[in-house]
């Protein structure tokens, strides 16, 4: 049995402060979150660390940074019932990074689609940071014996990569790690894009009508969807391969409203595009109004946000130590007394 089965499953996740929190990434990711921290015994990170392996201007950084974590915060996650904290605040991660960077080889790194992606990019700065971006993920990973990582489909390879690093140290130490499982959130809750619904919801998308963020002003949320493409059909039905514009509607409508799909087909069958248009922003704006709301509460008091993150460091420090302890130790290195 690898080290950590016994317990409540451990469940770690991350996302990048760039960019804006998405309704997307609510659905995907902070709502499952909420969910697990119930049952599981959950870590969330603000992965600061891996932010910087593009440039960042450092006033707009730090704001965002507060801003995820408050969002974090508004949306649900408790600091009582998970450990919430920053990568950079717990040097264990970059200290297992160097020890997995020995063990990683550089052509499982350069067949990393997502490296391939990003540097192949005209006029992208491939610095050894992009290049090394997976293994200070597993780290984040291995570090704290997740059992379980909730990420989109695009991580899906790094956490093979994770597995694959936890495997061969643990081949030639013995059980060190517990060999993560991805989590694969339920089908059907993919956002696609409001201007090309074939597409996903990217807060990288030039076309900023395409998506919805979760700071995004009730007017705005209303201009979006009512400029949403559906299809020239008339019919308000869930067809995803032939109306992915209209069924991505009642997607949103069903997860914000509460009411569900089937149900929603019915009241609405021969109302009409732009009422759908319009229920589901206002859906959304009403779903969205008290997370804004706590939100700015929180916002406004750094300090607070600061204690919390000063809370979630020690917990998540004491977590990583004895991993990080009996990863040195292995190697032989000399014991710090
Ligand atoms: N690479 C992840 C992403 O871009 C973020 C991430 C970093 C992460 N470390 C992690 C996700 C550890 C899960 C677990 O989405």
């Amino acid at each position: 049995m690898t080290p950590a089965t016994a317990k409540r499953p451990i469940v770690l996740s991350g996302i990048q402060p760039s960019g804006q929190l998405l309704i997307s990434h609510y659905v995907g990711a902070m709502r499952n979150w909420v969910a697990m921290q119930e049952s599981h015994d959950s870590l969330f990170m603000l992965v600061d660390l891996h932010a910087i392996t593009v440039r960042q201007n450092p006033v707009e950084f730090r704001a965002r940074c507060y801003d995820f974590v408050a969002l974090y915060l508004a949306c649900g996650l408790d600091p009582k019932k998970n450990t919430i904290f920053v990568q950079s605040h717990v040097s264990a991660h970059a200290q297992l990074g160097w020890l997995l960077n020995c063990y990683a080889h550089m052509g499982e790194l350069e067949r990393m689609t997502q490296f391939k992606d990003k540097s192949s990019r005209p006029g992208a700065a491939i610095t050894v940071g992009l290049f090394d971006y997976p293994v200070l993920m597993a780290a984040d990973i291995l570090l704290y014996q997740a059992t379980h990582v909730p990420v989109g489909a695009d991580q899906k390879q790094h956490l093979e990569l994770t597995r694959d690093l936890a495997a061969r140290f643990n081949h030639i130490y013995g059980a060190v790690f517990t060999i993560p499982e991805p989590f694969i959130p339920e089908t059907g809750a993919r956002i696609m894009s409001l201007q090309d619904p074939t597409k996903k919801m990217s807060k990288s998308d030039p076309s900023e009508g395409s998506f919805v963020g979760l700071l995004d002003e009730p007017k705005t949320i209303l201009k979006k969807f009512k400029r949403a493409v559906t299809d020239s059909d008339t019919d308000i039905r869930f067809d995803g391969e032939n109306k992915p514009g209209v069924s991505n509607l009642l997607t949103l409508l069903s997860i914000f409203s509460g009411e569900s799909i089937p149900a929603l087909e019915s009241r609405l069958s021969g109302q009409g595009y732009g009422t759908l248009k319009v229920q589901t922003a206002e859906a959304v704006i009403a779903f969205l109004e008290p997370i804004q709301a706590q939100f700015r509460a929180l916002r406004t008091d750094e300090a607070a946000l600061d204690q919390i993150l000063a809370d979630g460091a020690a917990k998540a420090r004491a977590r990583a130590e004895p991993t990080l302890q009996r990863a040195f130790e292995v190697h032989g290195f000399l014991p710090r007394r």
